[in-house]
């Protein structure tokens, strides 16, 4: 059975998740609370554990709450406008003792924040749902479903499973294919590696599809990223991101999917804030010149250099026509559309190609961004 997170203090690997987790739903929420077109928000941490550590340290549902409020309540003002989206969250946990805990936590956290609040109306406090049961069983009810497929819903999902075997082939399949949601989840991919011919993982992954290069250890939770990868329907447009987490000897990692360009523009922004060579492991994944050392050199690792060069191959051989397709095959390589403005910029230096007069240099937001054409001289 899995060690109990919630029974010690969280280690380093773990404090790391939950920034990760953090920033990305920090960067998340305010995007569907002030869009004009959801009518409700749901945030779903469905392995929601009690709440805190042995110590105190905030899990991921108080982690949550905080953010909804803002760092200075400035969303809980937004929210009090009636014309904002509700934000309803639903907690699950499995284990009784726990979802015990989880409650009371909760009550003291809205408790605490009432107290100084100076606010009419909490905007939550009523919209909290917190439930105890199996994290299947709620995938199967009616509600949740329904929640799941609307279109004017925005949902936030956290898996934060132990080990890897609660997001099988299907629950993925059916996160991929819910409209307006973004997921984020936990895996210890150096498991699914290390027992990969046991039945406890070939029962949850088709082995044959998920290949090692024993020589690189570092890969595994690519490995496992690129496993999901393959099962997003070939004609979908999607976005998947995975970040490392070496802890120990042990890979474990976390993978984002969503199915517009603005989230995954968001979660590669956490991502590189966090390793500004690679945008994808706290262990210097692609061997770059570690930080300190006489040759490092942010804006030239081996990922930004690998990138840029594809990036250039494509443009030159007409495959890439335009801005935006370039964007957003530089996000699924795992690297800010920034990149991609960037290289534009050399090319026209070298007089390689030409672009039209709708050019422009932005590369956030890309769904708002004006397409240009490519040309290659
Ligand atoms: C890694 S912990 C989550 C920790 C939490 N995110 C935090 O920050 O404290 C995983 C949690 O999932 C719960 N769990 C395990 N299997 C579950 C299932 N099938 N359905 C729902 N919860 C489950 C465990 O009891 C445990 O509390």
């Amino acid at each position: 059975m899995a060690r109990d997170i919630n029974k010690e203090e969280f280690t380093e690997g773990t404090k790391l998740k939950l920034e990760i987790f953090q920033d990305c739903f920090r960067e998340w929420f305010p995007v569907f609370i002030h869009n004009p077109f959801i009518k409700q928000v749901y945030v779903y941490d469905l392995f929601a554990g009690s709440g805190k550590d042995a110590v105190g340290n905030a899990g991921s549902p108080l982690i949550l709450l905080k953010e909804a409020r803002g760092d200075h309540k400035q969303h809980c003002v937004s929210l009090s406008d009636k014309k904002s989206p509700a934000v309803i969250f639903g907690f699950n946990e499995k284990e009784k003792q726990k979802y015990n805990e989880l409650e009371s936590n909760v009550r003291d956290s809205l408790k605490s924040c009432r107290s100084d609040c100076k606010l009419a109306e909490c905007p939550f406090e009523n919209n909290i749902h917190i439930r105890q049961g199996d994290f299947h069983d709620l995938l199967a009810e009616k509600r949740f479903l329904e929640v799941l497929s609307n279109k004017h819903f925005a949902k936030f999902i956290l898996l934060d499973q132990y080990g890897f075997s609660q997001i099988e082939d299907d629950v993925f399949t059916k996160l991929v294919e819910s409209p307006k949601t973004d997921f984020i989840f936990f895996i210890a991919s150096s498991f699914v590696k290390r027992f990969k011919d046991m039945p406890a993982v070939t029962a949850y992954f088709d082995k044959d599809k998920i290949i090692y290069d024993e020589t690189q250890p570092k890969e595994c939770h690519r490995v496992i990223a690129n496993y999901f990868r393959n099962l997003i329907p070939q004609n979908k447009e999607y976005y998947l991101h995975s970040f490392t987490i070496k802890k120990g000897t042990n890979y474990y990692g976390l993978i984002f999917g969503s199915n517009h360009t603005f989230g995954m523009e968001k979660f590669l922004r956490v991502c590189w804030k966090e390793d500004p060579l690679g945008g994808e492991s706290n262990c210097n994944i692609n061997n770059d010149y570690e930080e300190g050392s006489l040759f490092y050199d942010s804006s030239a690792s081996n990922k930004r250099i690998e990138v840029k060069k594809l990036l250039v191959e494509q443009i030159l051989a007409g495959v890439i026509t335009d801005n935006i397709s370039g964007m957003k095959l530089t996000m699924r390589l795992g690297c800010e559309p920034k990149i991609f403005v960037e290289v534009i910029e050399e090319l026209l230096k070298e007089g390689k190609i030409n672009v039209d007069k709708s050019f422009n240099r932005a590369s956030a937001g890309i769904h708002k961004v004006k397409k240009y054409q490519i040309e290659v001289k």
